[in-house]
């Protein structure tokens, strides 16, 4: 796998699917769970990606964005804890890109703040 090239974001497989079928379905059922307990989440994506796939499939932190933005407890959710995302890409093309991404989901709720970082997660 070329993570960090172009043939990774070229296509979209199975496994990929199947990644994000999991993330989705943690997610979904543990933002909710995790806004009762803290007023803050706090969301890592440690090797964040492009945030699209050239197929058009989403990768995991426009996943992530999009399923609190759409989820049906949204407002719950964002009442009771501020959403933190944090996402690093140290591939200065990949992280172009993911930021392309996030501007185009457009303006978020006050509670939902977005930082995108360069470089390498483990010394950030
Ligand atoms: C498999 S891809 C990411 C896929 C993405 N998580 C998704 O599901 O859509 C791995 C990404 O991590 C980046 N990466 C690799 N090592 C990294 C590091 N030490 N810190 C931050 N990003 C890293 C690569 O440039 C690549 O874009």
């Amino acid at each position: 796998m070329s993570s960090a090239g172009s043939t990774y974001w070229a296509e979209y497989d199975g496994l990929q699917w199947a990644k994000h079928q999991l993330l989705e379905s943690y997610l979904e059922a543990w933002f909710p769970i995790m806004a009762t307990r803290n007023g803050r989440i706090l969301y890592i994506d440690s090797h964040a990606g492009r945030g699209r796939h050239e197929t058009g499939h989403r990768g995991s932190p426009i996943l992530a964005l999009e399923l609190l933005l759409n989820h049906s407890n949204r407002e719950r959710i964002l009442s009771n804890a501020q959403c933190q995302f944090i996402f690093f890409e140290s591939n200065p093309e990949n992280l172009a890109l993911l930021r392309e991404e996030v501007s185009a989901l457009g303006g978020l709720p006050n509670r939902i703040k977005v930082t995108v970082l360069g470089g390498d997660y483990e010394s950030a």
